[in-house]
């Protein structure tokens, strides 16, 4: 009989109990919750509201909560979440020398535990962690990825969407490069059901939605004084339902770029297949000059960022 799919989500805060919620209400496979030892008994709580979550939807899986990663031992998905999310006036960079100890820390319980995982970094500043968690690992970069292109994304579809009084299922939006104030949203790739977006909209309410999906984390942030967790973990999860189930999904996603768009050794937001394999494939797709000369910018604010933590 083949084995049910575990999924271990390191770190059981904001972010941690909904992709728990998601991964169980989907019976994606056993859920394993790790937290640090002070919270180990809000990861075991909340795995067990969430079994019992199970026995009102109906669903069935084992989800525990822990602080030993030799319960995380043979996760085929391991989506980290570990740090510390953003306060109100705090930027991303700002969290990167906290967080990289932490990431530090659970790269080497990954590489000791998990070694054959596909890893889904959500930690922020997202390019710099992921980039720290493939090192520290040395594990393959199909299997080392980075989310955030597909929350930007649904971000400024959604923001699309209410502009144009469309319905954001028709809606198509593709945002590359950093999860950071020069993230890139590729306009010429944003459609409704295929008509392109400039086609619909002028291009001042085109602008301010572009800047409004740059500061789109912070807009929450802002409003409830941490960083969103609902979007967040269902792009997290978009993207390992797309391993797990061998999806094929052409997804934006930050993903070790060996030379692809001009960039060597650099983990950035670009379009990507998910499969069976991890990151199947990179595609290459042409980008307007301004397009690809904003990508140049992100790809430079993120090289600084790496540099810095190399530092650290
Ligand atoms: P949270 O504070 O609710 O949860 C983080 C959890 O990590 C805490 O429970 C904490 O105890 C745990 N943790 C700390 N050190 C750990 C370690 N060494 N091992 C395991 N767990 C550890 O934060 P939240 O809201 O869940 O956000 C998590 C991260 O995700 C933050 O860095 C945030 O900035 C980032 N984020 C990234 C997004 C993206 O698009 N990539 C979007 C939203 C948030
Ligand atoms: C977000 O985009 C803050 O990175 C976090 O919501």
């Amino acid at each position: 009989m083949p084995r049910r799919n575990k999924i271990a989500l390191i770190g059981a805060g904001n972010i941690g109990g909904e992709l728990a919620a998601l991964a169980a209400r989907e019976e994606l496979g056993d859920v394993v919750l790790f937290d640090i030892p002070d919270k180990e008994g809000v990861a075991k709580g909340k795995a067990l509201d969430l079994e019992q979550n199970g026995a009102v939807l109906g669903y069935d899986v084992s989800i525990r909560g822990t602080s030993s990663w030799d319960d995380c031992a043979g996760a085929d998905v391991v989506i980290v979440t570990a740090g510390v999310p953003r306060k109100p006036g705090m930027s991303r960079d700002d969290l990167l020398s906290i967080n990289l100890k932490i990431i530090r820390d659970v790269a080497n319980n990954i590489k000791a535990k998990c070694k054959d995982a596909f890893v889904i970094v959500i930690s922020n500043p997202l390019d710099a962690m992921v980039y720290e968690m493939k090192k520290m690992t040395g594990l393959a970069k199909s299997h080392v990825v980075g989310m955030a292109g597909v929350l930007d994304s649904a971000r400024m579809t959604l923001f699309l969407a209410r502009e144009l009084g469309a319905s954001a299922k028709d809606v198509r939006a593709m945002v590359l490069g950093g999860h950071g104030d020069s993230m890139v949203p590729a306009t010429s790739y944003c459609t409704v059901n295929g008509i392109p977006v400039k086609q619909l909209i002028s291009k001042e309410k085109l602008d301010a939605i572009v800047t409004r999906t740059a500061g789109g984390g912070g807009e929450i942030v802002k409003l409830m004084g941490t960083s969103a967790y609902y979007a967040p973990a269902s792009a997290a999860i978009a993207m390992a339902r797309a391993f797990l189930r061998d999806e094929k999904r052409l997804l934006p996603a930050a993903a070790y770029c060996d030379g692809e768009y001009g960039y060597k050794d650099l983990y950035i937001g670009v379009p990507v297949v998910i499969g069976r394999g991890g990151i199947e494939k990179i595609v290459n797709i042409e980008l307007t000059a301004e397009e690809k000369a904003n990508l140049d910018k992100s790809a430079a604010a993120v090289r600084e960022l790496v540099d810095a933590s190399k530092k650290l």
